[in-house]
């Protein structure tokens, strides 16, 4: 009983709090205006980046290369996209359908890490719809997805038995 007390009187006090506490409202009014927005900047770079700053960026898809001058709060995806039909889906950096390698000077970007492990990001892998630039010489290889998608699931894909991929038909 005293549990359910404490748990009522905790719900009153945050329901108070939250009609009085300013960042509250603001917060939603920011994410209302995030929904079905596209090439928004990620929350966790926001204020890091200088839209009075561009880069040449050295970009590779499908064997060309081209070097497109790229503001910081211009993601690599939509940059790319002005050249190239470069693969894309929820622009969100949880797909992994616009990954890319950086191969040349990865402290001139900055991204948020969503859908990548860990080592995959040590190897080099970025997703360019949640990545920037910030700096000079920033090279990236864009269409890396199959690549990420192997050392993502590709492993497991191999191990399964002919049964459990027709019983959960995982992998088609
Ligand atoms: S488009 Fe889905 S992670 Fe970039």
């Amino acid at each position: 009983m005293h549990s359910l007390a404490f748990t009522l009187l905790a719900c009153c006090i945050f329901s108070i709090a939250q009609a009085f506490v300013p960042c509250v409202p603001d917060l939603r009014a920011k994410n209302a205006q995030r929904v079905g927005a596209i090439n928004v900047v990620p929350l966790e770079l926001e204020g890091q980046l200088d839209p009075t700053k561009t880069w040449d960026v050295k970009m590779t898809y499908k064997g060309e290369t081209k070097v497109l001058t790229v503001s910081e709060d211009t993601c690599i995806l939509e940059a790319a996209e002005k050249e190239w039909d470069v693969p894309c889906s929820c622009r969100n950096g949880i797909c992994t359908t616009c990954a890319g390698r950086v191969i040349a000077n990865p402290d001139s970007k900055k991204e948020a890490i969503h859908g990548l492990s860990a080592e995959q990001s040590k190897n080099g892998f970025v997703l360019t719809c949640q990545t920037h630039p910030c700096g000079p010489g920033l090279e990236v290889e864009l269409g890396m997805y199959d690549t990420v998608y192997e050392s993502q699931y590709g492993q497991y894909e191999k191990k399964a038995t002919t049964e459990q991929k027709s019983k959960f038909n995982v992998f088609g």
